[in-house]
């Protein structure tokens, strides 16, 4: 697979390939994510089989502006037009009323759209490029860990035959998956993933904003209504092959049998084995940014197993710990 920068001639054959109907790693603010022709059944097809993706789990759309974005819904409801109005481009995905004449597995069988505006300049110049709408999951093997950067699309998809190509613009500012919201009516905002965008400042601007789900997966029954209404919240995900213990905030860390690595938020421990700090200066979203990475790096040791801790339940932290609850469900 090709391995682009992200200058005018590259992008064009980057766009070019995505106008034959390939698959191409696109960056986005958020993570890098496999992009294909939104408007071509058969190439939506192909991303989630590359992905070896559930057909039950529906993609979202990107698009280059508001306009064309919900240009691709059969409705647009108020809320949806205020978030859109103020964090679009940028990590916040709307669940829409879905058109009718768009490819159905875009949708996984649901009434409903995912669509969303990216505000990665190199995605928005790619968009502008192929002049289509672009389906993208993120670039990984279904359950696999997200990739944040172009070197992960190629470990993930570098043995791929439909995979054209990666654009590489080095690792995504955010590091997290955006925040998924859908409006089920009544003025109701949900949040389907907790992701970029923080809750709380969904909150400035929307008054009812409910969140299904969040970092607590042992809720079962949280767990079934949050599944029934976003597919894609499936409590094992974003998992590394090692087993992952995840442990509360300034919990003792374990005597461990066996190697283990180590992943805590800003505190350098005292232990054996290899350790990651997601942000010494304690910092959610230098932790955001470093995760995913963070987790690669321990999972390619080998080890028997990872012992993580919760970080700060707040802002950027909530999407933080949602991502390790749902990497340490066996
Ligand atoms: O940041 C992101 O959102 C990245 C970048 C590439 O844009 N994309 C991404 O896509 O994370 P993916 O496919 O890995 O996650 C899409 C999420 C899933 O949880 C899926 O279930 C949910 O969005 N989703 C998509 N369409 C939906 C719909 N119609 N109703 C409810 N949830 C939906
Ligand atoms: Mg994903």
């Amino acid at each position: 697979m090709e391995h682009w920068t992200s200058s005018p001639e590259e992008l064009a054959k980057a766009a070019d390939a995505l106008r034959s109907g390939a698959l191409v790693g696109m960056p986005t603010e958020t993570v890098y994510g496999l992009a294909g022709n939104a408007l071509d059944a058969e190439t939506v097809a192909t991303i989630f089989e590359v992905k070896r993706r559930p057909t039950f789990d529906p993609l979202i759309v990107h698009a280059a502006t508001l306009e064309e974005a919900f240009g691709l819904a059969a409705e647009v409801p108020a809320e949806a037009r205020m978030l859109a109005e103020r964090f679009w481009p940028g990590p916040l995905t709307l669940v829409l009323p879905r058109r009718p004449d768009l490819p159905d597995l875009l949708s996984a069988g649901l009434e409903t759209l995912a669509v969303r505006v990216p505000g990665h300049p190199v995605a928005q110049a790619l968009l502008k490029a192929c002049g289509l709408p672009l389906a993208a999951p993120s670039a990984n093997r279904f359950g696999h860990i997200s990739p944040t950067r172009a070197a992960h699309v190629l470990e993930e998809f570098g043995d791929a035959p439909d995979v054209a190509g990666v654009v590489d613009a080095g690792p995504c500012d955010y590091g997290l998956e955006s925040t998924v919201v859908g409006f089920p009516g009544g003025g109701r905002v949900v949040v389907y993933r907790l992701g970029a965008t923080p809750l709380e400042v969904l909150r400035e601007v929307a008054d009812q904003v409910e969140a299904v789900n969040a970092a607590h997966p042992e809720d079962e029954a949280d767990r079934v209504s949050a599944g029934e209404q976003s597919p894609g919240m499936l409590a094992r995900h974003y998992a590394p092959r090692t087993p992952l213990t995840l442990l509360e905030a300034g919990a003792e860390a374990p005597v461990s049998g066996g190697r283990t690595g180590w992943l805590s938020f800003d505190r350098v421990l005292e232990v054996d084995g290899p350790q990651e700090v997601l942000s010494t200066r304690g910092d959610l979203a230098q932790a955001a940014t470093r995760l995913f990475s963070c987790l690669r790096r321990l999972d390619r040791l080998g080890l028997d197993r990872i012992v993580a801790w919760k970080v700060p339940e707040e802002g950027l932290g909530r999407a933080i710990n949602d991502r390790l609850t749902r990497a340490a469900v066996s």
